[in-house]
């Protein structure tokens, strides 16, 4: 294979730091560039021998210099919106962690990827999972999705039990390690709504034919259920680095060292219903996807205000579904033609929700 220069977009973070011992691992992986939101990059890029670094700011000015045979994009939140939708059109070849830019964007990324025809390679787990379960088949044989949720370190509470929860109990996840802002969208299972609408825009199904099930051990990456009765799951203990080098390497699948599934040591493998009414997120998500237009977008920018809100200190656990509820309910949810357009509905989603915040 020949080498393939790399941009890492959001390489300090959890995905970021685990993509580059994928690439050190891999002789036929380069960095060509790296991007953060204020972290330092200079030691990173010097060791990396990468001459291409941003700090902050248009992430698209980076990669059209760069000019990357493939964009890993791991940023947190909407601010990757704009490197994705910049893969798809140019035909590069995208690897996508920040699930928030398909979700915000998902018709102008879809638009964007036809004219492109580039490859789109999920790097969530269950939706690499869910890739690897559909590739090669016919549409027509597929009956339905199964996304897996290990139902985040307050499965099983009451309602009641959440409201004096904190950000150290929210950030406690049992079987992920990963950023602040998805470990709290794992407690509030905002994080398996935001996996619905990705799972929609990616494989092109409608959300009646999507499930989520709850999976505390994260064993199961998900599932497909064909027409025939038959289902299809992708089996591993919960590592991102298998992904991540799914997707940097596809089609070869390398060698990583995360080990094989231990059956003999016997395995765990429950599934219940989600409980909708504790976690409201996720029936959330599933309405403004549903919904369509850029309802999705406003999903997404009031829960990233809520959350960053929460991580503050200046909104309770159950607040952040509550804010997200009435931004949904204030938004008009018009669709976005491009990417201005998308832009503005993000910054009056952000404005509406930004409401509910009490002032520190
Ligand atoms: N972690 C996981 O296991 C996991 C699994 C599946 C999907 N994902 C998805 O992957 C994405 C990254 O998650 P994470 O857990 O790696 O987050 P994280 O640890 O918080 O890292 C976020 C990264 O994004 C960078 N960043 C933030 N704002 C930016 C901006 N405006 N421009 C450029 N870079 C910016 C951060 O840089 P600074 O260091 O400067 O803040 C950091 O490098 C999220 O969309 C998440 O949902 C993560």
């Amino acid at each position: 294979m020949p080498v393939r220069r790399i941009a890492l977009l959001g390489a300090t973070g959890s995905i970021g730091r685990q993509a580059i011992e994928v690439v050190e691992r891999n002789p036929e992986l380069e960095l060509c560039a790296l991007a953060s939101g204020s972290s330092d990059l200079a030691a990173l890029a010097a060791e990396h021998g990468v001459e291409r670094v941003q700090v902050g700011g248009d992430l698209t000015e980076l990669l059209d210099a760069a000019e990357p045979d493939v964009v890993l994009n791991a940023v947190v939140g909407f601010a990757g919106v704009g490197a994705t939708l910049w893969a798809l059109e140019r035909g590069v070849t995208l690897a996508l962690a920040n699930k928030e830019s398909l979700v915000a964007a998902g018709q102008l990324a879809r638009q964007a990827k036809e004219r492109g025809g580039g490859l789109l390679l999920p790097v969530d787990s269950e939706h690499s999972a869910l890739f690897q379960c559909l590739e090669g088949r016919e549409p027509s044989t597929v009956d339905s999705l199964v996304l897996t949720a290990s139902g985040g370190p307050f499965r099983g509470r009451s309602r009641a039990e959440l409201a004096d929860v904190g950000v150290e109990d929210a950030l406690a996840h049992p079987t992920w390690s990963m950023g602040p802002k998805i470990t709290v969208d794992s407690a509030t299972l905002a994080n398996k709504g935001l996996e619905l609408i990705e799972a929609h825009f990616l494989f092109d199904v409608p959300y009646e034919r999507i499930e989520v099930v709850i999976h505390p051990t994260s064993v199961v990456h998900s599932l497909v259920r064909f027409r025939d009765g038959a289902a299809l799951a992708h089996l591993g203990y919960p590592d991102m680095t298998v992904p991540i080098s799914y997707a940097l390497t596809y089609p070869a699948r390398a060698a990583t060292d995360v080990p094989g599934l231990d059956l003999a040591a016997g395995l765990t493998l429950e599934f219940s219903a989600p409980d909708l009414e504790t976690f409201p997120l996720l029936a959330l998500a599933r309405r403004a996807g549903e919904a369509g237009g850029t309802y999705p977008a406003v999903f997404n920018a009031a829960n990233e205000v809520a959350v960053a809100a929460f991580l503050e200190g200046r909104l309770p656990f159950l607040g952040i579904a509550e804010l997200v509820e009435d931004a949904l309910d204030a938004a008009d949810g018009a669709p976005a033609g491009n990417l201005a357009e998308l832009v503005e509905a993000d910054a009056e989603a952000r404005r509406l929700a930004g409401r509910g915040v009490p002032v520190a």
